[in-house]
């Protein structure tokens, strides 16, 4: 379900997702991930996910809220997803009062609702929102589990199954917007990176029913790819990106087409790097 809540003028303010599955997401695990969540969850601390983009972040929070039995069976409780944006206040976050026919009425914010159903709240990019969230993320994440809100003038406790989880890309951040430290130490972190290549292969393969052939050439140009980095992309290319190129392959694209579009072109607008990639697709989509 998602859902999308706008101010009372109507203008959006941000996106909420909420995830009920009762089927399993596919993760492949590629490290300790798996246990590692499950431990610190059993001990409710909280969780850093910090990677690149398109690298499995939020489809492992996915299989992690399904596989800690959250997102089904009688008592389930969505994994709730915020996208975090600059303008995302504390106030967007906790609840507001918004205007109806009635008058005003008060409206649990998506962090709310998760600390009261004892659901996994997921703040995604958490650097980009405003500061004034860190202060509810920091009573929340010590061992009281509190969250304040302020203008219901009531603290309340989170619900046992609470946990919070945020993600962060390092790549994308100056020096002026980076994690405080005395928010990022109240979390452990845990590395995402691109897959190797067997297991990015098997990935792309199971996500976009692709032969076995082209999804290892395709794990091969990501790893191409990606030594490229010094030649000036900033970002290598994501898992996503290659299974996009799987996909457009099985409907039917020429293979270094679908490259072109779902990789080189969505890498860079930098003609010169352009051709370095297309050259590195060439050698292996022949
Ligand atoms: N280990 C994995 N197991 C299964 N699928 C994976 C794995 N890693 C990546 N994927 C695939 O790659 C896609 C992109 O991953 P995902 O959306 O989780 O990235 P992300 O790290 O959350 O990126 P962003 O930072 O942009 O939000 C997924 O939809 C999934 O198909
Ligand atoms: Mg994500």
């Amino acid at each position: 379900m998602a859902e999308v809540i706008t101010t009372p003028d109507g203008a959006l303010i941000h996106a909420v997702e909420e995830y009920n599955v009762e089927e399993e997401p596919y993760y492949l695990p590629i490290g300790d991930e798996i246990a590692l969540f499950e431990t610190a969850y059993a001990q409710r601390i909280p969780v850093l996910l910090k990677g690149p983009t398109g690298a499995g972040k939020t489809r492992f929070v996915e299989h992690m809220a399904w596989r800690l039995g959250h997102t089904r069976g009688a008592n389930r409780k969505p994994l709730i997803t915020v996208a975090c944006h600059e303008d995302l206040t504390a106030s967007d976050l906790v609840g507001r009062y918004l205007l109806d026919t009635d008058g005003t009425k008060w409206v649990d914010g998506p962090l709310t609702r998760a600390v009261k159903v004892g659901a996994i709240c997921y703040l995604d990019e958490v650097v980009e929102a405003r500061k004034d969230t860190t202060v509810l993320i920091h009573p929340l994440t010590d061992y009281r589990r509190l969250l304040p809100i302020e203008k219901l003038g009531q603290v309340i406790e989170s619900a046992d199954g609470f946990l919070l989880v945020i993600s962060y890309n390092p790549g994308y951040q100056s020096a002026l917007k980076d994690l405080k430290h005395s928010t990022r130490q109240r979390f452990i972190s845990i590395e995402f990176d691109y897959p190797p290549k067997d297991q990015e292969a098997e990935i792309i393969a199971h996500e976009s029913g692709v032969d076995k052939q082209t999804a290892t050439d395709l794990a091969k140009l990501g790893e191409k790819v990606r030594n490229l980095r010094e030649h000036g992309l900033s970002e290598g290319v994501s898992t996503r990106l290659l299974i996009y190129a799987a996909r457009l392959m099985v409907n039917g694209i020429p293979a270094r087409r679908a490259c072109q579009v779902a990789v080189t072109w969505s890498l860079t607008d930098d003609q010169e790097v352009q051709r370095s990639i297309e050259e590195v697709v060439t050698s292996i989509f022949e």
